[in-house]
C-alpha cells in the first residue's frame, strides 16, 4: 500500500505508539481489500457500545497516547447520571460506564452519545469521505447525504478518527456504489413505520446495494432512519439507492450505473405481515408491561407527535423514549417534558435499548415501533410486541395491545 511520507512517519510513531496502531489496524484493513493507500477524512462516528471488548480498545488507544485527529460523534451507552441516581444498574456496571465515558473523553470524541448524528450534528456533504459506523448512520450517508463511508466498525472508525485517513476500497470508489437488486415495493408503505418492514427484508433481498421502486415522493428522515437501521438488522447493508433521493441516482439508470441489475425482487404486503408475525416481534394479544421507543434515537417532530397524543392522558404502563441530549434539551423546552411526565412517561438522553439499565423489564412484555429494539434487548430476556406508532401508543394508555 502506498502511504505518504507523513503516514509513514505516523507508522514508524512519529506521533505516538496509539496513532501508529491504529495505523497499522487500517493498514491490515486495506490489505485485505487490495487498497491502495489512503484518503483523508474529514468526519467519523464511532458507534460506541459500553460493551467489554469496545472499552478494552478504547482505553487501549488512551493508554497508549492516542487523541482523535478528527473528533467523531459517538453512539449512547446508558445515561449514567440517570440511572445511577435511580439504582437502576449496579455499581460495577456505573464503573464501566464511567470508564467509557473517560475513554473518549480523553480521546477527544464529541460526547454525543447518540445513534443519528446524521439527522441534526454529524451532517456530511456530498462526496465527502468519512468513516460512519453504526448500522443506520452508514446507509444515511451514503444513500441521503451523497457521502462516502464504508460499513465501519466501532474500531476502525475509530483508528480513522485518530489517524484522519481511511484506506480506499469499497464504497469510496464510485465502481462500488452502483446498485444491484431491483427491490419493486408493492407493499403498502403508509407511514414511517412501514420502512421499519421495509428494511426487515434484507433476507429476502439478499447481498448487493439494493435500488427501491414504488416508494412514495415524500420520505422523512425518520422513514430513512428506519431503513437503514432495519437493514443492518435483517442483513448487512451500507448503502442503498433511491432514485430521485439518493445523490447518485438521479435515474433508475444512474442507480444501475447503466448496467442490468443482478436480481429483482418484489416485496409485498405478505412479505410484512409474514416478517412482523414470524421474525420481528411476538404475537401479541396481550398484556403489556412497558412501552420502549427510540432505536435508534427519536427525534424531535416524533416526541412531538408521542406528546400530542398522550396530552391530558394517563398511561397505564411506563413509557421511555430514548434520544440525544440535543433533542431532549429542545423538547424540555417546548414543553413536551412537562406533558410527557403527566401521562407518566419519560425521555431519556444518551441511552440505547441494548444496555444493562433496562434489566427491570427481563422477563416482561413491552411494546415498540422497532424490530431493532425487539432484537437487541432480547438476548437481555426482554419481549417485545412491535407495531406501528399510533397502535403502540393505545397500547401504553390500556395496559393490553392487539
Ligand atoms: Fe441506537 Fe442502541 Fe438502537 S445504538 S439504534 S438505540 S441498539
Amino acid at each position: 500500500m502506498e502511504l505518504t511520507q507523513d503516514l509513514r512517519d505516523m507508522l514508524e510513531g512519529k506521533y505516538g505508539e496509539g496513532a501508529a496502531l491504529a495505523l497499522k489496524v487500517q493498514i491490515g484493513v486495506g490489505e485485505c481489500f487490495n487498497a491502495p493507500g489512503m484518503a483523508p477524512i474529514t468526519n467519523a462516528h464511532v458507534a460506541l457500545s459500553n460493551q467489554e471488548m469496545d472499552l478494552w480498545f478504547a482505553e487501549k488507544m488512551v493508554n497508549l497516547g492516542a487523541r482523535v485527529k478528527v473528533s467523531p460523534t459517538v453512539n449512547p451507552g446508558f445515561c449514567l447520571s440517570y440511572f445511577k441516581r435511580r439504582h437502576m444498574v449496579t455499581d460495577e456496571e456505573a464503573e464501566h460506564m464511567g470508564r467509557v465515558h473517560e475513554a473518549y473523553k480523553t480521546l477527544g470524541c464529541r460526547l454525543t452519545y447518540n445513534c443519528t448524528p446524521y439527522m441534526d450534528t454529524n451532517i456530511p456533504f456530498p462526496n465527502e469521505i468519512v468513516a460512519f459506523s453504526e448500522s443506520s448512520a452508514t446507509p444515511y450517508v451514503n444513500s441521503v447525504w451523497g457521502a462516502r463511508s464504508n460499513r465501519e466498525s466501532a474500531q476502525s472508525a475509530l483508528c480513522a478518527a485518530i489517524t484522519g485517513v481511511v484506506p480506499v476500497y469499497g464504497l469510496l470508489l464510485d465502481e462500488n456504489r452502483k446498485g444491484d437488486v431491483l427491490v419493486e415495493v408493492k407493499a403498502k408503505i403508509d407511514s414511517d413505520f412501514s420502512y421499519n418492514l421495509l428494511g426487515y427484508m434484507g433476507k429476502k433481498i439478499g447481498p448487493g446495494i439494493p435500488v427501491f421502486v414504488g416508494l412514495p415522493g415524500h420520505i422523512s428522515p425518520e422513514a430513512h432512519r428506519n431503513l437503514g437501521a432495519e437493514l443492518n438488522t435483517s442483513g448487512a447493508y451500507a448503502m442503498y439507492h433511491i432514485v430521485g433521493v439518493t445523490p447518485e441516482a438521479p435515474t433508475l439508470e444512474a442507480a444501475f450505473g447503466g448496467k442490468k441489475p443482478k436480481r429483482a425482487v418484489v416485496i409485498t404486503d405478505e412479505d410484512f405481515k409474514r416478517v412482523l408475525a414470524t421474525e420481528i416481534s411476538d404475537p401479541g394479544n396481550r398484556e403489556i408491561d412497558f412501552a420502549l421507543f427510540g432505536c435508534p434515537h427519536t427525534s424531535t417532530k416524533e416526541v412531538q407527535y408521542i406528546a400530542k397524543a398522550l396530552e391530558g392522558k394517563k398511561l397505564a404502563v411506563p413509557l421511555w423514549i430514548m434520544t440525544s441530549a440535543l433533542t431532549k434539551s429542545n423538547v424540555e423546552k417546548m414543553g413536551l417534558l412537562d406533558v410527557l411526565r403527566a401521562a407518566g412517561g419519560e425521555v431519556v438522553e444518551d441511552t440505547c435499548s441494548d444496555q444493562p439499565c433496562w434489566r427491570l423489564y427481563k422477563g416482561k412484555v413491552g411494546v415498540t415501533d422497532s424490530p431493532k429494539c425487539a432484537y437487541y434487548p432480547r438476548k437481555r430476556g426482554l419481549e417485545f410486541v412491535v407495531r406501528d406508532l399510533d397502535t403502540c401508543l393505545r397500547a401504553a394508555l390500556e395496559g393490553a395491545v392487539q
